[in-house]
């Protein structure tokens, strides 16, 4: 088949290119480079079946043209940054929504049928059951999150006008290699810069569930494999959740820095959007025959150790 992988050179899209390589697909990759590293794919760039288009989203004419003879589209690229939406109320409207709208309008003029999107459990917000049911409303308490709410709602109201089949996946967060951005970043980062104290936001007390990019991409191909609806919708997570606590702890002993003074910033140093109950119901995808391989804590170490032997 042929596959257009839009934000192809980022953290998970990288590895989706990897994946449909490997069973010999033809992969076209649509990136702007915005977060996005050449390095992720530049093993491909000599294969007969991989081509790069190195653009943006919002130029519909190139989009149009990339479609060509594409069968499949997995959608990716996004702002992906859920902090940044309280400072910059545009941001997710133009790159997730508008950038959506401009990719489902290109598939229907190409007469494409079928397509990957990749959603959130921002979508949720502060939900009131754990682990949240995929049925559980929209709620979102950040723009990242409403304007993936409103991508679904796109894709549903196009597929259900042109005959699309869609595969919706709300991920928790996926860790793993090449992972660019995040807490695990962020606290090492900040211990690049002193190893003797660390300052941290919340009281250490929120709760996230999160799943290596391995299982999360087997989880893709998993949902597309066996389900087969018009519409499919599906929670990308994992059975075990950890404190924000034990997620530092956790990157601490990796880093040999047990002993780092934790300064706790508290409840109020919170980024406002954030969610403190993070777990979803995975019942769904457990039915298909798929289960995480991976622990949390094991996917946590293996990012640690890519980021310190892979420093930007
Ligand atoms: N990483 C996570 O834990 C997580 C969790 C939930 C949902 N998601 C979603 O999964 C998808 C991939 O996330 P990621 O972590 O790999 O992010 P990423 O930032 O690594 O990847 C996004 C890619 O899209 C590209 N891109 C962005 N805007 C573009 C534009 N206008 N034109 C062309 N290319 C553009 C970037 O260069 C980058 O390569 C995103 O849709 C994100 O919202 C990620």
């Amino acid at each position: 088949m042929r596959y257009l992988v839009t934000g192809g050179a980022g953290f998970i899209g990288s590895h989706v290119v990897d994946k449909l390589l490997k069973d010999s697909h033809m992969v076209r990759v649509y990136d702007n480079f915005s977060t996005g590293r050449k390095i992720f794919i530049q093993d491909h760039f000599k294969k007969k079946n991989f081509e790069l288009i190195d653009a943006d989203l919002s130029n519909k004419k190139i989009l149009m043209a990339s479609m060509e003879d594409i069968d499949f589209v997995f959608h990716l690229a996004a702002h992906a940054d859920v902090r940044s939406g309280i400072n910059n109320r545009f941001i997710d409207h133009e790159e997730n929504l508008e950038i959506t709208h401009n990719i489902l309008e290109a598939m229907c003029k190409n007469k494409i049928k079928q397509i990957a999107f990749s959603s959130t459990s921002s979508v949720y917000g502060d939900a009131t059951i754990h682990p949240t049911p995929e049925d559980y409303p929209f709620h979102p308490t950040s723009l990242y999150g409403a304007t993936k709410a409103a991508c679904e709602s796109y894709i549903h109201a196009y597929s259900s006008y042109y005959d699309f089949q869609s595969y919706i996946f709300r991920f928790v967060s996926f860790l793993g290699p090449r992972y660019t951005h995040g807490i695990i970043f962020d606290v090492l980062k900040k211990l690049q810069q002193n190893s003797k104290s660390i300052k941290l936001l919340s009281d250490g007390s929120p709760k996230k569930s999160s799943l290596s990019v391995f299982d999360g991409i087997e989880a893709m191909f998993k949902i597309i494999e066996k389900s087969k609806d018009q519409i499919n919708i599906y929670n990308i997570g994992h059975t075990e959740i950890l404190t924000v606590s034990e997620i530092v702890n956790t990157i601490l002993q990796t880093v040999n820095l047990n002993r780092v003074k934790k300064i706790w910033l508290g409840k109020e140093s919170n980024w406002k959007g954030d969610n403190e109950f993070v777990l979803l119901s995975i019942n769904k995808l457990k039915r298909l025959g798929w289960k995480p391989k991976k622990s949390i804590k094991e996917a946590i170490t293996e990012t640690v150790l890519y980021l310190t032997t892979n420093p930007k």
